[in-house]
Parts: C-alpha cells; structure tokens; sequence
C-alpha cells in the first residue's frame, strides 16, 4: 500500500506516474498519522526534518547509487548529483540522486520515497545509531510510505507508483569496448580486429568525447571519422554497434547550428540578469539547455537524429550533473582575487587560500546558485532542482527515440540520474577506479539501483582511472558477467586494458564466451524484472527472509531466478567463504562447457576459485539455461540450449524474446 503526504509546496519532478492522493499535509498530522505506521517517527518542522526509530534488527536498504555497501546505516549521504572521481567510503554523494529507503526487520519492513529535487541528507544511524534522520534544504517534499508483505512486495508497489522500467535492445547485453578514446576510424577497426582475432565476442565500441568535432555535440570530426555513416555500417556488418557520448554543454560557437539555434530560441539556462550561463566543460565555454523545459527537451532530442540517421543506435549521455570546470563568473573572479596575492609573502592562511581559489573552481556549489531553470513556467534557481538535471536530458532523449524510432529500440545510459529517469535509460555508476574494493562497491550498488527502476546499469569493467591488471580485470569478471550493462572502460593516460592487451587472453575469451551462454538467461530474468516490477539482482534476504544469516551479507547476491553469485574481490585470493542460505549446486565456471559441479549444503563454506574461475551457485528446484556461445547477440540460437538443472527441477526454462 502507499500512502502520500505533502510537505510544504515541492516542486514537480515527475518521477511519479500513478497518482495517489495526498492524506495530509499538515506536519503535525502528518507525524500522527507516520507515527502509527512507524512509531516513533517525528516530523521535525523547525529542523527542517524527519526521525525515524531504527531498532538494533533494522536494516536500511535503498539510496541507489551511493558509496558503502548494501546495507547504508552508519554513514551520512546526501543526494546531491556529483561529477566526483574519487568514490571513496568517505564521500558523501556520487552522480545520483535516488531517495528511496527500504528499512526491514523481522517484525515489520517499510519503503519511504522523498521526492524532491533539492538537497536531501540522510543520515543513517551516523550521528545517532538508533536514528534516521531525513533533513531537506528546503521543508518540501512529497512523502511516499510504502508497506507491504516483504521488501519484493515493497519494491513492486514502489515501482508501480514511478513506472516502468527501460528496456534495451538485446545486443545491449552482449560485451562492449571503451575508452577515452579510441581517436580515429582505424584505431576502431583496431579494436574490432583484434577482438575478433582472438575470438572475443564484441557487440560494441564506444565512440568517447574526441569522435567529434572540438567536442560539440552531435557533430563528427570529418579530419578522423571521414565517411561515418559508411563506417557505422561497415562495423554494423561485423556486427558491432557504435556508441557516441554526448555531453550536456553546447559549446559556444558561431555558426554551430546547436549553439545558434538554442540561442535563438531562448533554450539555454540563464543568469539573474536574464543572459544566458557561461561556463566551461570539455570544449571550453558551453551553454547549458534547460531541459526541465518539454519544448528544450523535444529539441534537443530532435539533434539525437543526426547520428541516427548515420545508423547510430546506441548513446551514453555525460556530464549531466551537470559536471562544471568553471563559469566565466567565477573565474573572472578569480583572476582578480589572484592579482592580490601578487609579490606578498604568502604564509600558512594566506597559501592555502590562494591554492584554494583555482582549486574550488570546478563544480563549486557557488556556481550552481548563479543560473535559473523556467520550471512550469516559474523561474526557479538551480540548486534547487539540481539533482534533476542529468534526468531531464536523458528524457530529452528517451523522448525523442519513441518519436524518432518507434520500432526500434535504443541503446541509452546517462551517468547522473533521479528517479523517474530509469524510464527512458540506463545508467553506469561512473569514473570508478582500478580497485580491488571497487569490485566489492559495484556489486553492493546494483541492488540498490534495481529497487528504484535502474534496471540496466553496470560499472567500467576493469576500473576507469589508474592502472589496471590482469587478475583485476579477470576477477571483476565474477561482477561484471552478470550485469545487463557490461562494458570495458579506462580512463585516458591509463594503462590500455582491453582484454587482449594482458597475457591471459584465451581465459578472458572463455569467461566472456561464458556470458555470451548466459544472455538468454540474463536477458530474460531482466525483462521480468523489468515487466513484473521485480529485481534482476537482489540481496539474499529478499528470497530468504526468515534467515538471520542472510540479513548481513554483504558480498553475495542472487541473480534473476536460478543463481546466486559470489565474486573473489581480494587480490591474491586463492577462493573465498560463500553462506549458502539453503543447499545449492556450485557450478565453477572456467568457460561455458568447461565447469566443476558440486552440490553443496546449507551454511559456510570455502570455495577455492582460480583466477579463471568464476563461482556461481545454482538454486534447488531451479535451472539455468545455457546457449552456445556467439560472437554477437543477435546470432545466439534458441535451439542450442543446454539446461543445467538442480533437484527436481525441469530441463525448462521460460525465455523472453526481443
Ligand atoms: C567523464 C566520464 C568518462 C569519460 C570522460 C571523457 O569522466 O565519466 O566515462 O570517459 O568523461 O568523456
């Protein structure tokens, strides 16, 4: 059931597809009435915020895309959409903003949905360990309790009030190839060469900011990309798709035609004094459209036809926190505040805040206040529906592809999100590091995102910054086969670390061949997911509620229907302790044909897994299909599928087709 409560007068966001009337507004009704469905919960209007009781069996589940792991008490996090590298334990907010908590105990479960598009803290049993408290900037929100049976009920009626989640084209699940960037044609065909030599399947390469032409959106430099849509075809008929990024800012060039026709139509984000926001991103100083506008939406989307009528079907959408370097503003600013510092002794004070003045000009919160969207027609200031942004130009998007391509679906991902986008895209969690715990973060992040829509999402396989290895990019396998987005992506100046580039590429090709065997398997368990309003991935105490083992596992998740994974994230690690909630059979693939079988009882248990080696664990009374491996999605056959069976369960297996 949900129940709706109006804190002060939120602004729209859209995130909400069914409408359910609002009980109360008044906030000491409010508390009344949540108070009896959660006792103990205060509405704290003068701290501009909410309490929540949270007993020693609470566990918190929700956030999205945040740093720490499934389970978020103990730690502060704020939705407040970040262009940040460095995703460590000690950050506050990623690229996201998905305010949906899931709080179970044995004795009662409940969700809660904040839906407002400002700054939201929640701070998690970090301040006091047997409180959550929710604090708004502004008082104004629209409060969603959801109750239910078990968390899958919860999670289904939530999703069922913002609607359903995207679905990619099938190709989309196979493997894809990135960096920044792959700078011409011929370093493309490179990748694909290669690939092919070695017998990897590959279904995409993404095409990353230098395809284009100085980095303006929706144009191709002609200097390395001299005949495109001939060469988009030529890949199509390897069977590989071409994926571009586009950035959120248009840069600021006359005679561009994006840049032109924006300005002449008033579409860009403005300043107080009504001219429109300079600031800086990768070709200097861009324009930010104001996609909360539908008519800014409907043209910018419009723009996405240049590279589909060159073949594209597949986009990344980027920077849409929106990530910024500087604004001409502040800059200025700091060019003169610098001439101050000139020929003085700088001491300990004065140092430091002279290093600071070119250090806080990128995504300074400063910044984010000096620009206004038209909101329903009100003029609202950005910080105030900032976590929004990254939504609304996806949607742009995903608009556009139901007008431009009602018959074929496209590939689309962002990296900053609010809930309500998870309709028109996916996302990937972003500049992650060649970390041996970013493996562990990945995994813990996926649950999370499924229980809010995000549906098809995965992370930069192998680590986007620093350097990679070989065991780290094989082990990040054990996530990564599993994910419906599954990409292989680096940062540039780092190590190169497509898969023939280590010397084990005969193990990276069978495991990849491995998910190749799984698609039909993954693809199906994640249309279900998406049309049943369940989960792909999912904690084990979603399936095993009454077990007191499985409330705190952290590193093990279940997988659609039938399998259970527990990837090795520990570098040098021979294998690892695996809890089985219930008997289950080990399979320990080293390639689709080529596995050890083991029926394994209830409990802990050691497994020893080789680097090659990738652990899944099949459920009783269920099976997994398995196909013969392609080099492509699309020529994956039905007929030459073998079923791995536990217990009674039949050789069958319902499969969603395309
Ligand atoms: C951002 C993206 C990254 C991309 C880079 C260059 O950092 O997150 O994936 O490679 O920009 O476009």
């Amino acid at each position: 059931m949900i129940r709706h409560f109006r804190i002060g007068s939120p602004i729209e966001t859209e995130s909400v597809v069914r409408q359910v009337a609002v009980e109360e507004t008044e906030p000491g009704r409010i508390q009344e009435k949540l108070a009896q469905a959660v006792p103990g919960t205060k509405v704290l209007a003068a701290d501009k915020a909410l309490s929540f009781a949270l007993g020693d069996g609470d566990i918190v589940y929700g956030l999205g895309e945040t740093v720490r792991g499934m389970n978020k008490r103990g730690w502060l996090y704020q939705s407040n959409c970040s262009d940040d590298p460095y995703h460590l334990e000690e950050k506050h907010s990623l690229y996201a903003a998905q305010n949906f908590l899931l709080v179970t105990s044995k004795e009662r479960s409940y969700g809660l949905y904040v839906d407002t598009p400002g700054l939201v803290t929640f701070d998690i049993g970090y301040t006091k360990q047997g409180e959550m408290r929710i604090a708004l900037e502004d008082f104004d929100a629209e409060l969603y309790l959801v109750t239910g049976e078990d968390c899958r009920e919860i999670v289904r009626e939530f999703r069922e009030l913002i609607g359903p989640s995207y679905i990619p084209p099938k190709w989309a699940f196979g493997f894809g190839q990135s960096r920044w960037s792959y700078m011409t044609e011929d370093e493309v065909r490179e990748v694909a060469d290669r690939y092919q030599e070695a017998g990897v399947p590959l279904d995409s390469i993404y095409l990353d900011i230098d395809y284009m032409e100085r980095y303006k959106d929706f144009t191709v430099d002609p200097e390395k990309f001299p005949e495109f849509s001939d060469f988009v075809r030529e890949m199509k008929e390897r069977g590989i798709h071409l994926i571009p990024i586009i950035d959120a800012g248009v840069k600021i060039e006359e005679g561009y035609p994006v840049y032109e026709e924006g300005k002449e139509k008033g579409y860009f984000c403005k300043k107080e004094d009504g001219t429109d926001l300079v600031a800086a991103v990768w070709p200097g100083r861009v324009h930010f459209p104001d996609f909360l506008r539908p008519e800014v939406r409907e043209w910018f989307g419009n723009w996405y036809s240049f590279l589909l009528d060159q073949g594209i079907d597949g986009f990344w959408n980027d920077m849409n926190e929106p990530a910024i370097f500087y604004t001409e503003d502040h800059l200025n600013e700091v060019f003169e505040q610098i001439e101050d510092y000139k020929g003085k002794n700088l001491d300990i004070q004065s140092f430091f805040e002279f290093k600071g003045l070119v250090g806080t000009l990128d995504n300074n919160p400063e910044d984010y206040r000096r620009f206004y969207h038209d909101c329903h027609g009100k003029k609202v200031r950005h910080d105030k529906v900032h976590n929004l942004f990254g939504y609304n130009m996806t949607r742009a998007a995903g608009e556009a592809f139901e007008r431009l391509s009602p018959d074929k679906k496209i590939l689309m991902f962002s990296r900053s999100s609010y809930i309500g986008m998870h309709r028109y895209g996916g996302i990937w969690t972003g500049d992650n590091r060649s970390w041996w715990s970013h493996i562990l973060l990945n995994l813990q992040q996926l649950p999370a995102l499924n229980m809010c829509g995000f549906l098809y999402s995965g992370a930069d396989t192998g680590g986007f910054s620093a350097d990679c290895t070989e065991d780290l990019a094989m082990r990040w396998l054990g996530v990564s086969l599993f994910t419906p987005l599954f990409r292989n992506h680096a940062a540039m100046g780092t190590r190169r670390q497509e898969f023939y580039q280590f010397e084990r590429t005969q193990d990276f090709r069978r495991l990849i061949e491995l998910r190749y065997a799984l698609v039909p398997y993954l693809y199906s368990e994640f249309r279900k997911a998406a049309e049943k309003n369940g989960m792909y991935i999912e904690p084990l105490l979603f399936a095993y509620p009454q077990d007191e083992r499985a409330r705190g596992i952290e590193d093990q998740v279940l997988v659609g229907e039938s399998i259970m994974i527990a990837p090795v994230y520990v570098q040098n690690a021979a294998g690892r302790y695996v809890y089985l909630p219930e008997e289950m059979k080990l399979l320990r693939f080293r390639g689709w044909d080529d596995y050890d079988e083991e029926e394994l009882g209830a409990g802990d248990h050691y497994v020893p897994a080789r680097l090659n080696e990738v652990l899944v664990f099949l459920r009783k009374g269920k099976c997994l299909p398995l196909a013969k491996p392609a080099m492509h999605v699309s020529e994956l056959r039905e007929e030459e599928i073998r079923y791995l069976t536990y217990g009674d369960a039949a050789p069958e297996y319902t499969f969603y087709e395309e």
